[in-house]
Order: C-alpha cells, then structure tokens, then sequence
C-alpha cells in the first residue's frame, strides 16, 4: 500500500551535555566524535539513508557549532585545495544536504522532548515525518530509521524504535504497554495499547522500552500543542504519542542491531570502540590497542583493581 513518504526529520538538540562536561561546556554534546565524526554526523547519515531530504534542527544556547558542521568552511577548504588535498576535502562537504534543505529552530525553554519536537511544527506543516535522538546510536546491517521506514510502507501510523531493557532501568524510558490481541505480520512490530514515561519498575507494563526513532503522524502536534506536563514537569513526546492510540495505529518496531546510549559516558566510550572496530581500515590496529590495555589483560585482571585503588604489592 503506499503512504505519504518520510521526507523530514527533527533532530531534538537542544540539551545541555552536562553528563560531559567539562567537554560540553563550550561545545555542543551533539558535536562530540564517535573516532572521526560527531554524534550528530551520524543521526545525520541514518536519516538520509531512510530517505530523508528535509533536515530540520531543533537547538538551543551554544549550538552553533551544529549550525557550522552542516556548513561550507572556506578557509579550510581553500587550503585543503590549494595543497591539493581532495580526501580531506570530501570529507568537509561532499555530503552535505542541498541549499535550502537544513533548517533550524530555537527551543527557547527546556521544557522537554515533546515540547522541542513541537517546536518544528511550522517547518513539518501536515506531513508524517520522523524524529532521531543522536544520543540514541544503533549499530546496524541496515540503518535502524530505513528498517522504521520499510516497516512504516507496510502499516502506516506511527512508529516507535523498541528494545527490551533490565526491568530495573524503566525510570530512564518510555515504556510500550503492549497490545497482546493484536496480530501483526511484520514479526518485529508490536502494536501499543498505550506508552508511558518514564515508570517505576513496579509500575512499568513492560520492559519493552523507546530508543529515540519516531515515524510520527502530524496530528502529533495538536496535542503537543496543549503543552500538557509529564515525568519529570516535562511536557513529554511519549505522553503525545500515547493519547494518540484509539484515533490512530502506535507500533513499536523491535529494530535489528545494538544500540549504544551515548547519553551517557559508558554508553558513548563503547561506541567509540564499538564504531572503531566496524572499520576496516583501523579494526586489526585497534584490537592490538585494546589488547595492550592493562586492565584488560585478564591475566592481570585478579591485580587490578578499580581506579583509583592501587596495584597489589608485586606490581609497582
Ligand atoms: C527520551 C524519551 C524516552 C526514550 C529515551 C530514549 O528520554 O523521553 O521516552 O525512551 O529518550 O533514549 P531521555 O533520554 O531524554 O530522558
């Protein structure tokens, strides 16, 4: 059956990174590199992977630095020509998107995910589009959004990104209440009864949890509109998408890959490694890095301890 096509993407980037500071104090979290390329680089590719050709920029204070990352930088470019410098030259423009086609927008109030998604209704106007939280990376044979999109062809409606999480980590999600009776045919949908933000694990329908990709329908914003508060005070994308259910189809889509919360230090740190071992041209010189890492050796493992503490005697 066909459906109007996804042709635009919001990137919520307005957060402050203060789980990486002192790196975000002057520079936007979504900037900060996994090997070579910004977290933002990649959220990037994945939507124009899925299609994608309209790149809207929801951001806030001291985001500049994504303005320019989606920018000509002449002076460079200029040097990188003249010393005849072309794979350098590529890597600052040849992907970016067409004239016309970035836009960014000011959330001027941290007043949550749904009120930044609302804030690029203008932009968006009456079409499906869809979300990516950069945070979110998802390691994949197919970029996670395309397979969201594929799946989208086949039942419309709305789309979340789902994976199962430790019942313990349901404060930090969006949680699926799952539809049991509904049948689909697509193995990794599941269709939703109803979302909720953030529970307590005693509390949670599920453990089946939201990884930040959306296929949203726009009558999302009419109740975004509203600016009903959440968890947290927060008006929430998870509560919009929740009262949508009875007038329209919610599925949560069980992508294919790993997904990496680069939210948060662990998370980001094992993408770093993660992306660094996906590359051909840097995996073998990387392994014989890890492998060099004390601390990884498991034969010293029994000697070293926590940072912080000290070696056993033998070692210093
Ligand atoms: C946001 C969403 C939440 C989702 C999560 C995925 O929460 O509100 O529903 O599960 O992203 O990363 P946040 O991480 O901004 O607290």
């Amino acid at each position: 059956m066909s459906r109007a096509p996804i042709r635009k993407v919001v990137f919520p980037v307005g957060g402050l990174g203060t789980r990486f500071l002192p790196a975000t104090k002057s520079m936007p979290k979504e900037m900060l590199p996994v090997v070579d390329k910004p977290l933002i680089h990649y959220a990037f590719e994945e939507a124009r992977a899925a299609g994608i050709e309209q790149f809207i920029f929801v951001t806030g204070r001291n985001k500049h630095g994504i303005e320019d990352h989606f920018d000509h930088v002449y002076e460079l470019q200029s040097h990188l020509s003249t010393k005849n410098k072309r794979r350098e030259l590529e890597l600052t423009s040849d992907w970016l998107p067409s004239p016309g086609n970035v836009s960014f927008t000011r959330q001027q109030e941290p007043l949550g995910l749904g009120h930044a998604v609302w804030c690029a209704r203008h932009l968006i106007g009456d079409e499906p589009f869809a979300v990516i939280l950069a945070d979110d990376m998802v390691q994949s044979k197919t970029p996670c959004l395309k397979q969201m999109v594929n799946a989208y062809h086949e039942v419309g409606g709305n789309i979340v990104a789902v994976m199962d999480i430790p019942r313990s980590e349901t404060k930090s999600y969006g949680i699926v209440d799952i539809d049991k009776s509904a049948r689909t045919r697509d193995k990794r949908l599941v269709k939703a009864k109803g979302l909720v933000e953030k529970p307590a694990p005693d509390e949670a329908p599920s453990t089946l949890s939201i990884i930040g990709r959306y296929i949203l329908q726009p009558e999302i914003f009419d109740i975004l509109g509203r600016q009903e508060r959440g968890a947290i005070g927060e008006i929430q994308l998870t509560d919009a998408i929740s009262t949508m259910i009875g007038k329209q189809n919610v599925y949560g889509y069980r992508f294919e890959g790993t997904r990496y919360d680069c939210g948060g230090l662990v998370g980001f740190v094992a993408a770093n490694v993660a992306w660094a071992l996906g590359r051909k041209d840097i995996h073998d010189k990387m392994l014989d890095e890890l492998k060099r890492i004390p601390a990884l050796d498991t034969r010293m493992s029994g000697m070293y301890k926590k940072p912080g503490q000290r070696y056993s005697a033998g070692m210093e």
